[in-house]
């Protein structure tokens, strides 16, 4: 196994930070290895925003839902998908943009999706810790508010960067036979994939909680999936000015 694969496997999400401040010079690096993701038809769909205004990261961790180390990790970075880049290229050659297209959408989204798990890896690698932040989902509009985004930018989530100050371990994942299939979707393995998994993580939280977390998977995503989930989504997207033509 090679060492690029090793840092990946040894990740996990880490929510306690030191005071250890990151020079702008890494911060930039590591942006830097953002951008150097595939994007799709090179549209390069993501702004980045480093909040540093105390206030501003005070206002986001409450609109995170609490998440205190939105304001206590070293840098928090917001990651928007923007469409009104392209818009103000396309103006600039005398164009009409197409405003709504719900493939611009899924472009400008799977672009930040990619250019932040590079930032992710780039981070990791230089011994960093970080944890994304999708709770900034909760209250998008007020999070839109506090970063003055226009119409055809919307925040995905947040990504608190930090010198680690705790050790957890690996979460273990679902069961690669869960996960991958060959040539076709068999949804025969789903039963058993999801057993197996179920009591690998009913034993990590025994262990991680001394016992007191006594969950699993499947418990998880009745949790997650079995009730509405950010239902306030599609209306502020609409605002926004996706309105998924
Ligand atoms: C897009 C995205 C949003 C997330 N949002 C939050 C969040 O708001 N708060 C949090 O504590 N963790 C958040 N996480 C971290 C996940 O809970 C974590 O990645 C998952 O439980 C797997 O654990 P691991 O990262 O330690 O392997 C988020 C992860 C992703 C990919």
């Amino acid at each position: 196994m090679n060492d690029v694969i090793k840092l990946l496997l040894s990740h996990r999400s880490i929510r306690k930070f030191s005071d250890q401040a990151i020079d702008q010079e890494t911060v930039n690096t590591i942006v830097a290895a953002g951008q150097a993701a595939a994007t799709s038809s090179n549209l390069q769909g993501t702004t980045v925003i480093q909040v540093n205004n105390p206030d501003s990261r005070a206002e986001l961790a409450q609109l995170a839902g609490g998440q205190k180390y939105v304001s206590t990790s070293s840098t928090f970075l917001v990651f928007c998908a923007d469409v009104k880049r392209s818009a103000q290229a396309c103006a600039l050659q005398g164009g009409e943009f197409t405003p709504g297209m719900t493939e611009h959408f899924i472009i400008a989204t799977v672009d930040v999706a990619l250019f932040a798990q590079n930032c992710v890896i780039a981070a990791e690698s230089l011994g960093l810790g970080i944890c994304y932040i999708g709770g900034l989902r909760n209250n998008p509009a007020d999070v839109s508010k506090v970063l003055d985004l226009p119409e055809n930018v919307y925040p995905v989530f947040g990504l608190c960067l930090g010198y680690p100050e705790q050790d957890p371990e690996v979460k273990p994942r679902l069961p690669l036979d869960a996960v991958l299939m060959q040539d076709t979707y068999d949804e025969s393995v789903l039963e058993a994939g999801i057993a197996q998994y179920d009591e690998h993580m009913r034993s990590y939280y025994r262990q991680r909680t001394g016992g007191k977390k006594d969950s699993n998977w499947s418990v998880e995503m009745k949790a997650l999936v079995g009730k509405e989930s950010r239902p306030h989504m599609r209306s502020f997207l609409h605002d926004q000015g996706f309105t998924m033509k």
